[in-house]
């Protein structure tokens, strides 16, 4: 409880989320008081530069911006001159436990709200330039300091044909200079703009608020593999009609009818939220074990070490259902407080009391690469 008070600033997190959570910025200096970071910038840039890693790397030079995406080379890091710069990479969290560590001290905000851990390096004069996001961001600074300026202004309108969403106009209204430890929490849409003072690591702890288009768009997805509508078209009565291009109202009345079989509950759209955030984004592969334990060897490795879910993987729970990296398994019962437990801390420990049935499902997990035992 108290690392919680001391990451919010002596808020407590009914405080924080009354007062700023989605409404305004907060600046929390010492965040967390020990934080150096969890890798250099070389570690950085070499997980830029890996097969499945989502990066990108940002460079300014008179005033313009350019913009390269992963997949990256290590030469890509080589020669820029006089240019400033600044590498991006998201999805930390899934290749370093240490960041999927950090991420729990944020398990405050429900999971289902999370996207990932971004972190950036930039030396001296590096940033993305002034910019809103559409989430919810903490901001904690790690290695070095960056100087951030902020605004609450309405004036959203970017700069056209920019390769990066800049803003035309940027007023700041306030700023400060991070050090390490110092976090920076904003709501969507506040501007804001990140500029580095020297060689600068910032931890970014991003949430997503998807748009309703967005969610409806998805739902529909959702729904197309889950429908059952009954009956095929019949018109036995049809009737001569004097333009044969003309769909005829007997038709259209027939067809609204049948789609208005089309329904959904609350369990569904439940089920279709737990699928659609736990779904891994498209770049992320996960890695069947290469010589799978048998179950029974499984189950022995899990009551002995107890278990826990990959890193890339996200699972989500509701009303007996578990959301697994996009799947959905209806649990028993019983199982249900079991697994939501492993969806809350993300591990479960030793000897702990498992049924068969929900053993089962972990073994099945294990053997698609969502867990493993500890
Ligand atoms: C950065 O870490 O440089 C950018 C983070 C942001 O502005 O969202
Ligand atoms: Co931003």
């Amino acid at each position: 409880m108290k690392t919680i008070q001391t990451l919010l600033g002596g808020l407590s997190v009914a405080e924080f989320l009354r007062d700023y959570w989605q409404k305004k910025p907060l600046l929390i200096r010492k965040a967390l008081p020990s934080f150096e970071g969890l890798l250099d910038p070389q570690q950085l840039i070499d997980l830029a530069c890996g097969e499945d890693v989502q990066a990108r790397l940002v460079t300014q030079h008179g005033g313009k911006f350019g913009l390269q995406h992963s997949p990256f080379e290590p030469e890509d890091f080589g020669h820029f001159g006089k240019k400033k710069w600044t590498v991006l990479v998201q999805g930390v969290n899934h290749h370093l436990p240490e960041g999927t560590e950090l991420l729990k001290l944020f398990s405050f905000i429900p999971h289902a709200r999370l996207d990932d851990l971004m972190v950036s390096y930039a030396p001296a004069g590096g940033g993305v330039g002034p910019h809103f996001d559409s989430y919810d961001v903490f901001l904690l600074q790690g290695a070095g300091h960056r100087r951030w300026q902020i605004s609450t202004q309405k004036d959203q309108t970017l700069i056209e044909g920019a390769p990066l969403r800049i803003l035309k106009d940027f007023s700041v209204e306030q700023e400060w200079v991070l050090e390490a430890g110092d976090m920076l929490y904003l709501p969507p849409h506040c501007a804001h703009n990140g500029i580095a003072e020297d060689d600068c690591m910032t931890y970014s702890i991003g949430f997503r608020t998807p748009s309703y288009q967005e969610l409806a768009e998805q739902f529909l997805v959702y729904l197309q593999d889950r429908i059952e509508v009954n009956g095929m078209y019949a018109d036995p009565d049809l009737k001569a009609q004097k333009h044969p291009s003309e769909i005829g109202s007997a038709m259209l009345g027939q067809v609204e009818q049948a789609i208005k079989q089309v329904r959904w509950d609350k369990e569904d759209i439940a089920n279709f939220l737990g699928c659609y955030l736990s779904e891994p984004k498209p770049h992320i592969f996960f890695d069947s074990p290469q010589r799978p334990l048998s179950e029974a060897k499984f189950r022995q490795a899990v009551q002995k070490q107890g278990v826990e879910l990959d890193l890339k993987s996200q699972m989500l729970c509701h009303a007996g259902w578990i959301f697994i990296n996009g799947e959905e398994f209806e649990a028993g019962k019983d199982d249900y407080p079991l697994l939501r437990e492993l969806a809350d801390h993300r591990e479960l420990p030793a000897a702990t009391d498992i049924s068969d049935e929900c053993a089962e499902l972990l073994y099945q997990w294990y053997q698609d690469g969502y867990l493993t035992p500890r």
